[in-house]
């Protein structure tokens, strides 16, 4: 008699008993993944997420991490999470609707409020979660006991089409053409048309401050001024821009001012934060119920409490304590931007925090990254379906601790692959 190992593992390759099924292929797929260069999943020896790594046994100049403050290697920073974890522990020993929160949740959630102008604000264990809390959550019904109910079954979404693969990812359920539709990437008049012809439904418009790859900025006050005058909700992803955009003297300060108007805020903590988790801000009555109606609160778990402190301590820090950090690096970002505008490159337009050029095909993509590789130079290349297929991008997040030094190697290999690579 065969082991319930092996048993499993012919269903696999196909030499299990009975009728033939269709094969799993999972041996060919993986292959192809090798073959295209994405076999090998790297592993940091040391700490991670900084600008040079440990990996292989060599040291990599890293232009991947996407936590570009670098706060989480600051000692301070490191401070209030180790002391936060001798204080309230590792975790919070469950759910958020069956253990509650601990006080650094609720400092966090509270300290966000204070920054996004919101009345509540619920957290998650990361930003995809938190997407996915809130579309289920305003797509679904419940029903508690007669009379406790809500009934979100004719909720209508409407995307733009760029937005973030967790949030299409979260309406999978939803039949486009009836509770799905999109619009032009920031392009507020064709959601105008869009909203036109669901006028009568209720809807919640969706879509990201910053988009992750091309760095675009979405016209926010157009964007909301339209759901507004169609009554319609509207959800930002602002897990790009947090903290870093918003001030009246930093770049898009009027577009984040229109975020602010939006009904719903998503934030993740992975960029300017550096640590891992998501929230999202609203009003009060909404939120609150959203902690129960998506669920997400009670089939899972949330931040760490030490995760949730320091998440409290750097919002402070870049916002009241030390915002001259951000100051700087977006400066340094500019002339980053510069340096490869000089080299003639095809940059993406928008000049925010991503500084994206376009490669190509995923071949060529995963040539390219081998090709910095063997310099030492880890560069982060998206493809399909972080990019659209045949169109991998190379998303550079400039660090705010790489050095003159960093970035001058980096421009050397540019200019000595950019005829090559037709870049
Ligand atoms: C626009 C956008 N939304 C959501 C997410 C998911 O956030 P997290 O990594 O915290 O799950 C990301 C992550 O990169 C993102 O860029």
């Amino acid at each position: 008699m065969t082991s319930t190992v092996d048993g499993s593992t012919a269903a696999l390759t196909g030499d299990a008993p009975g009728p033939a099924a269709p094969a799993w292929r999972f041996g060919e797929f993986a292959e192809g993944l090798r073959q295209i260069g994405l076999g090998h999943m790297p592993h940091t020896e040391g700490m991670s997420g900084i600008p040079e790594v440990m990996m292989g046994g060599r040291k990599l100049v890293n232009f991947a991490p996407v936590n570009f403050l670098n706060l989480h290697s600051r000692e301070d920073v490191m401070g209030v999470f180790t002391d936060a974890a001798r204080t309230y522990g590792l975790a919070t020993g469950g759910a958020r609707i069956s253990q509650g929160v601990t006080k650094p949740h609720v400092d966090m959630e509270a300290e966000l409020c204070r920054i996004l102008g919101k009345e509540r604000a619920v957290g998650y264990a990361t930003g995809l979660v938190a997407n996915i809390g809130f579309i289920h959550g305003m797509s679904k019904s419940i029903k508690w006991t007669d009379g406790l109910e809500m009934d979100h079954s004719d909720v209508v979404f409407v995307y733009d089409r760029e937005s973030h693969w967790s949030l299409w990812k979260a309406a999978d359920h939803l039949k486009y053409g009836e509770r799905l539709f999109s619009f032009k990437h920031n392009n507020a008049e064709d959601l105008e048309k869009v909203l036109q012809r669901l006028q009568g439904k209720r809807v919640v418009v969706v879509f990201e401050s910053v988009y992750s790859l091309d760095g675009s900025v979405a016209p926010m006050h157009d964007i909301v001024d339209v759901c507004e005058r169609y009554g319609a909700l509207s959800f930002v992803d602002d897990a790009n821009g947090f903290l870093v955009y918003g001030p009246a003297h930093r770049p898009f300060a009027e577009e984040y001012a229109g975020m602010l108007r939006s009904t719903f805020i998503m934030v993740s903590l992975k960029k300017a934060v550096g640590l891992e988790g998501g929230l999202i801000v609203g009003p009060s009555d909404p939120i609150f119920s959203l902690e129960l109606l998506g669920m997400t609160s009670a089939f899972t778990a949330q931040v760490q409490p030490p995760t949730a402190a320091t998440a409290a301590y750097a919002m402070r820090l870049l916002t009241q304590d030390e915002p001259k950090i951000v100051d700087n690096y977006l400066e340094r970002v500019e002339k980053f931007r510069g340096l490869l505008s000089e080299e003639g490159v095809r940059l993406y337009p928008t000049p925010s925090i991503m500084t994206s050029l376009h490669v190509g095909s995923e071949e060529k993509g995963m040539r390219l990254k081998a090709k910095f590789l063997e310099h030492g130079y880890r560069i982060p290349i998206y493809v399909f379906p972080a990019a659209k297929k045949n169109n991998s991008v190379m998303r550079l997040i400039l660090n705010a601790s790489h050095t003159d030094e960093h970035i001058d190697g980096f421009m050397t290999l540019l200019r000595k692959f950019k005829g090559e690579f037709d870049l």
